[in-house]
């Protein structure tokens, strides 16, 4: 269960003070169909905002910040474990809102000491300023934010070592994703990181920019970038066409979460789907599989779905007589990486 830095859980609080909390349900309730119906419309986002109004912004900051910190603190976490040893120095968050990747980021690298955060709407910047004074991080605190819209032209921004675009590509014109993806990657100094709803589409959109970046070429020469997570090879996805490799993160829902998504349940499950992808010659410590699937405990057995070093989905059955493999699969959780280490694995 992961639960916002104590900091923006109070900073947002304040922010939404001033609103009756049925205000915030009803415009929350909007926002939310907004995001729905465009998860449904595949390829159709025609760039423009989902938070046009400050009463947009308010119920992004309510229904939307502890859920995309949730997910984004997941695969920050899973990628650290990859990436043993990197200590990454600057971040870039591209569609940074208000600047929840940083606030995530701050948590899971203490050495990072620059974040430029890049953003288009001016009211989501306001309220990333207004939240960040509040921030214990320098990192956040002290971030630059650019205004800026990532499909147009921009500034002299030089390399980062982390880049992240998170729940953003669904808000691209499809025909501009991936020169902004190859922008993105020429940015990067260390590790880029796409997030984006664990839905159909969302996975439909990562596994194209997974293609674009993992095989880059300029000239006769591959310049693609190291798949690192969640997938334990750099082959083409083996997902069939019906389904989607996403992952789940439980989020604990404060008072005004309750309050802005109108139920009683004290935690929500924020699915998403992910890549993350480093410059060749970073020392990288890939999984030998990764589960894409609740696993089966039985009294018996284990089952595990999984996606496999070899590039293939596979189902794994550990039986109880595999003492050491039984132990090991039993914390197991959908989205474990299976170290090449284990238990014979
Ligand atoms: C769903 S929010 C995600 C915010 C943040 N990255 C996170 O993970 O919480 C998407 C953000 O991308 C921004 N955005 C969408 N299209 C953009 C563009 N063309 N240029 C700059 N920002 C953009 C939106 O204004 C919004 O703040």
């Amino acid at each position: 269960m992961v639960e916002l830095p104590e900091s923006l859980r109070a900073a947002l609080e304040d922010e939404l003070s001033s609103l009756a909390p049925k205000r915030v349900a009803a415009l929350t309730a909007a926002l939310s169909q907004r995001y729905r119906s465009a998860a449904s419309n595949l390829a159709t986002s025609t760039g423009s905002s989902f938070v046009p109004s400050p009463g947009d912004v308010a119920a992004y900051a309510a229904y939307r910040i502890p859920a995309t910190f949730a997910a984004v603190a997941a695969v920050l976490k899973e990628v650290r474990e990859r990436l043993p040893g990197w200590e990454p120095r600057s971040l870039l968050d591209a569609g940074a809102g208000p600047g929840t990747v940083a606030w995530a980021a701050a948590a899971v690298w203490p050495g990072l000491a620059k974040a430029t955060l890049v953003e288009r709407e001016s009211g989501m910047i306001a309220l990333g300023r207004r939240l960040a004074a509040r921030a214990a991080s320098d990192l956040v605190r002290d971030a630059t934010w650019l205004q800026v819209d990532l499909t147009g032209s921009w500034p002299d921004v030089s390399p980062h070592d982390l880049v992240v675009l998170s729940y953003v590509l669904g808000e691209i014109q499809p025909g501009r994703a991936e020169a902004l993806v190859n922008q993105l990657w020429e940015m990067t100094g260390g590790a880029l990181i796409l997030v984006e709803p664990g839905t159909q589409s969302g996975h439909a959109r990562i596994r194209q920019a997974r293609e674009w970046l993992a095989g880059a070429v300029i000239g006769a020469t591959v310049v693609g970038a190291t798949v690192i997570a969640p997938c334990p090879h750099g082959g083409p996805c083996p997902m069939g066409a019906d389904d989607w490799c996403h992952f789940a993160q439980r989020v604990a829902r404060s008072r005004l979460h309750r309050q802005a998504k109108g139920g009683e349940l004290s935690y929500e499950d924020e699915k998403f789907s992910y890549v993350a992808v480093s410059r060749p010659g970073l020392p990288a410590a890939p999984v030998r599989a990764r589960v894409l699937r609740h696993p089966q405990v039985r009294s018996g057995h284990i089952r595990l779905e999984l996606c496999s070093a070899t590039g293939g989905l596979t189902s794994e059955i550990v039986t109880r007589k595999d003492r050491e493999r039984f132990k090991e699969a039993r914390d197991l959780r959908w989205g474990s990486g299976i170290q090449w280490s284990e238990a014979g694995w």
